[in-house]
Order: structure tokens, then sequence, then C-alpha cells
């Protein structure tokens, strides 16, 4: 009986430094110290021992199962360990690989050049006034001195909103210039010096010239004395501020029915310094935007009297300016959302 002792924790000690893992472990426990292990059965046989010699035999016995569950436990938590750090190293990150740039994002270039505009007319002293987007017929046309079937509409090709009521056309704005009237009446009878930035829709065919939605900035001041001087001079001072210091600015005769005289604004071309070259179509000019002295119709239509005040307004287009300073070749750029495009403008 004591030699049957003796041979299990022979053999129970050798197979456990045969064990490699938790799962040895496991099954090693099963065989040798486990409920049915055979230090249990060994134990059966107690009944079958002289009385006497019975507590020899069960302190032989405890003896074992304590040597045995030690050395077990300390090769548990040892495999345990081992297993632990070998799951580590497999989760570990490699933390001298570079790290990702997170994308902060940044403004569109339509936004970056509206600002930049509003800025340069703030500092003038310029308001900013928001306008609708949707408009009527009346304050797209009419009240800026273009009746139905003027001719002069057809400067503007526009999309029709569908409306209920048929006396009353409704309209994408096709350029910013309605704001002019909202402006006035609103405002009046003060002076009025004021930018008006947004949107605007133009029924044409998509080309790399021309988006049919696409920014304005309109530009409106009405006082007393206001001359084609106080036109001249803001406009070349923003162009100054806008492009550069000593940029020639030139102003060429025009029309719109809103304005007159009208003038169209360009600057000396800043890529060939007037020469002539492929961004100005060899003309050494670059146009900017248009720009007038108020009709007297439209100041009547905004409730100033012509005989005692007089304004001047301009328009112009951001994404065309951007198009000329960095020589991008296609309006299309701007609203087809590619990421390859926008973060080229930091
Ligand atoms: N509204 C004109 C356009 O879209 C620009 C303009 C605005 C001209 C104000 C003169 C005065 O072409």
């Amino acid at each position: 009986m004591f030699e049957q002792l003796d041979q299990i924790e022979k053999e129970a000690k050798a197979a456990l430094a045969n064990v490699q893992s938790l799962d040895d472990l496991a099954a090693w426990r099963t065989q040798w110290t486990g409920k049915k292990g055979s230090l249990a059965q060994a134990s059966q046989s107690i009944g079958k021992l002289d009385p006497k010699d019975r507590p020899a035999f069960g302190q032989r016995f405890g003896a074992i199962k304590q040597a045995l569950s030690e050395q077990e436990a300390t090769l548990e938590s040892r495999l345990q360990s081992a297993a632990l750090h070998e799951e580590l190293e497999e989760d570990a990150v490699d933390i001298s690989l570079p790290g990702r740039a997170a994308n902060i994002g940044r403004l569109h270039p339509s936004t970056q050049s509206l600002r930049r505009i509003q800025h340069i007319f703030a500092e003038m002293g310029f308001q900013v006034w928001e306008s609708r987007e949707v408009e009527s017929d009346e304050y797209n046309f009419e009240l800026l001195n273009m009746p139905a079937h003027h001719p002069a509409r057809d400067m503007w090709d526009t999309f029709y909103v569908q409306s209920d009521d048929p006396q009353q056309k409704v309209v994408l704005r096709t350029h910013t210039s309605p704001g002019q009237i909202h402006v006035m009446r609103t405002l009046n009878p003060e002076p009025i010096r004021v930018i008006l930035p947004g949107k605007c829709y133009r029924y044409e065919p998509v080309s790399a010239r021309s988006e049919m939605m696409f920014h304005q900035v309109e530009g409106l001041v009405i006082g007393r004395n206001i001359t084609m001087a106080d036109l001249k001079g803001t406009l070349a001072n923003f162009a100054r501020r806008m492009f550069k210091d000593d940029v020639k600015v030139r102003y060429r005769p025009s029309y719109f029915p809103f304005t007159e005289p009208s003038v169209e604004v360009d600057i000396e071309c800043f890529i060939c310094g007037g020469e002539g070259c492929r961004i100005c179509k060899k003309s050494g000019w670059l146009e900017i935007l248009g720009a007038g002295m108020v009709h007297p119709t439209v100041l009547r239509n905004g409730g100033y009297d012509p005989a005692e005040w007089s304004g001047f307004a301009f328009g112009m287009g951001p994404e065309r300016q951007t198009m000329l300073r960095y020589d991008i070749d296609d309006i299309r750029w701007f609203f087809s959302n590619d990421g390859r495009f926008l973060e080229q403008f930091g």
C-alpha cells in the first residue's frame, strides 16, 4: 500500500515535468490529483489496512497530496503568466511605426476666397448682408430695370421654380444683384455700404468655364454725392489688396441694365505682367468684375430719390478669381468634391 503511494508520487511528479501548457495541466490533474484520479483511488484502499497503520497512511497520503498540489499551483501560475505574455506579445503595437496624421480638414477654396474678399471690404467699412437664393422674377429682373421680354435677360439663363402663383414667377437667382433691392428697401432712407456674398444659379451647359452653381459677391454703396471716382477708388483698392500692391487696374465700358454707366474691371495679368500669355489669352489683362453707377430706376425701386441719392454697385465671382490666382483650368473642380483638388488649398 505504501509503495503504491510512493509509486504514484514518483509517476505524478515525472508526468508534471512534461506538462507544457494549461491544457496539459488540466489533463494531468484529471489523471493524478482529481476526484477520480490515481491518488484518490489509492486512498480508498485505506479500509483494507490494519487500523494501526491507518494514521501513518493518512499522513503519507496528505503529504503527497500537498506536495503535488503545491507543485501544480506553482506550475499553473507560471503557465498562466507565460500565456498572458504570449497574448500581449501577439497584440503588441509597434510603437516605432510612424503614426498616421489625423486629417483635420480645411476650408473650401471658395470659402477661403469669400472670407478674403469680405475681410478686404470690411476694412473699408462695408457690412456683410445675406440675401435669399430663391427669388421672384420681379426682384431678379424687373426691379433691376429688366421688364419681361427685355433682351438683356438673355445674359442670364434662368432656372424657373414651379410655383402656385401664376402671376409671380419664382427663380433661382441668376446673380446676387436682387439683393441690392432688398437692402435698399430695408435700409432706406439711410446711406448704404454693404457686400452681399452668396450662391447663384444659371441654366447653362456645365463646362470648364461655367458651372450651374457658383458664388458671387455683390457690392452696393448708396449716399449723397457718390461718384464714379468712389467706384474707381474702392475697386482699385480692392484689387491691390486682393492681388498685388502695385497691380494695374483698367476700367472698360460695358453694359448692365441696372447700372449706368457700366464698366468691366480688369487687372494687369499677374502671370505674364501684361506681355500676353495663355491665362490672359494674349490680352495682358484679366477681367475680375462688373460694376457701374446704380441706375436711377433701380434707385427709385429701392426707395431712393435719384435727384438726391446716387451710388455704385459691383459684382464679382470668387471662383473665377481663385482660378486666375492659382491657374486652375476648370471651374468644375470646385464642386466635384475631389479631395485631391480641395486639399491643395491649406
Ligand atoms: N450682376 C452682374 C452679373 O451677374 C454683375 C454686376 C453687379 C454688374 C453689379 C454691375 C453691378 O453679371
